[in-house]
C-alpha cells in the first residue's frame, strides 16, 4: 500500500522503498514524520500534541496568513502566533499523481477552524502537494484569492523542523551577506558570518536571499540537509535554546533544542498581495545534496 489514510493522517510509502515514507496529520496539513531510507529527517517533540488541541511542535507546521504575532496589521492584528492554517483540519484531497507518488490537502475559510475564520474574514483557497520522491520532499502551496472584490495580502512559510545531530556541532551556509532582521535583539544588518552557527537562542529572518541560494545544513563538515526554495525570497532560522525550551509546554525532552534547528522559507518579510481570482504558488525541497559552499 502506497498510500494509508486514517481518520487523523496520511503515510505514503516510496513505490520502490518501503523504509521512505512520510506521514502527514490532516490537522495543519502538517507533516510529521520524513524517513529517508528509515532514518528520520524531521525533528517532533516527545510532547507534540497530534489529536489537533494546538498546533505541532514539529514537523513541517504551515504558517499561514501571517507570520509570528503582527500587531500593526489591522487585518491580521487579532489573529494567534502564525495564523490559521496550522491550527485548522485540512480536507485531504487525494492522489494526484503515481511517480514521484503525490497527493494534495485543501484548506479554505468555509472549513478553516472558525475560532481563527471569525478573526480574519478573508476568502481563500490553499492547496498543499506533497511529493515523495526517492531522495526529497516537496511541499508545494498553491493560494488562490478567492474573493470577487477584496484583495488578499498574507505571509506564508513552511515551519520546517529538521533533525540535527548536534546543534554544538551544526551550521548553516549560503547565508552570508543577506540581510537579515535579528527577532531577538530587534536589529535589522547584513550577516557577515561565513556561516551561521549556534551557541544560544537564535531567531533570525533573512530577508530577499538570492534564488540561486541553496541553504545547507552542515554537521561536522557534512551536509546533512539542503533546503531549496521556489518563489520564497526569506528564510527564518531559529533554534530556542535553553530557557525558551524549559518554557514551552510541548518541547520534550527539554535538551530537545540540542537535536532541532528549524530552517524555515517563507515570504514574511513583505505581505503576498493577490487580485480577487489571482494565484500565487511557492515549494520548499528537502534533500541531502553534496556540500555546495556558494558563499563565504
Ligand atoms: C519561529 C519564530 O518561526 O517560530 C519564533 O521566528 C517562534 O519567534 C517560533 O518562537 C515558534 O513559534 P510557536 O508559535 O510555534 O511557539
Amino acid at each position: 500500500m502506497t498510500i494509508q489514510e486514517t481518520e487523523s493522517q496520511i503515510v505514503l510509502t516510496h513505490p520502490d522503498n518501503k523504509n521512505t515514507t512520510v506521514t502527514i496529520l490532516k490537522y495543519g496539513a502538517t507533516v510529521i514524520s520524513w524517513k529517508l531510507n528509515g532514518i528520520e529527517q524531521l525533528w517532533l517533540s516527545d510532547a507534540a500534541k497530534l489529536d489537533g488541541s494546538r498546533p505541532v511542535r514539529g514537523g513541517i507546521p504551515l504558517v499561514f496568513p501571517v507570520f509570528g504575532k503582527n500587531q500593526n496589521d489591522e487585518l491580521v492584528k487579532d489573529l494567534p502566533q502564525h495564523g490559521l492554517a496550522r491550527n485548522s483540519t485540512w480536507e485531504f484531497l487525494g492522489q494526484v499523481k503515481s511517480n514521484p507518488l503525490t497527493v494534495q490537502f485543501g484548506l479554505n475559510e468555509t472549513i478553516a477552524n472558525p475560532e481563527m475564520t471569525a478573526l480574519w474574514k478573508e476568502k481563500f483557497n490553499l492547496i498543499l502537494t506533497v511529493e515523495l520522491g526517492s531522495d526529497y520532499l516537496k511541499t508545494a502551496i498553491e493560494v488562490e484569492n478567492s474573493s470577487n472584490e477584496r484583495d488578499l495580502k498574507f505571509n506564508w512559510l513552511f515551519h520546517t523542523y529538521l533533525k540535527v545531530p548536534d546543534i554544538e556541532d551544526t551550521m548553516v551556509s549560503n547565508l552570508t551577506g543577506m540581510k537579515c532582521f535579528d527577532s531577538l535583539i530587534k536589529e535589522s544588518f547584513v550577516d557577515k558570518h561565513p556561516v551561521v552557527n549556534f551557541t544560544k537562542e537564535t531567531d533570525v529572518i533573512y530577508q530577499n536571499i538570492d534564488p540561486e541560494r541553496v541553504i545547507q545544513v552542515v554537521n561536522q563538515g557534512k551536509p546533512i540537509h539542503t533546503v531549496k526554495r521556489i518563489n520564497l525570497p526569506d528564510t527564518v532560522v531559529w533554534n530556542p535554546w535553553i530557557e525558551k525550551s524549559a518554557g514551552m509546554a510541548d518541547f520534550e525532552p527539554k535538551n530537545g533544542y540540542l537535536d532541532m534547528l528549524c530552517v524555515e522559507p517563507g515570504h514574511v518579510h513583505e505581505f503576498v498581495k493577490l487580485a480577487p481570482g489571482e494565484k500565487w504558488q511557492a515549494t520548499q525541497i528537502l534533500s541531502k545534496d553534496a556540500l555546495n559552499y556558494q558563499a563565504i
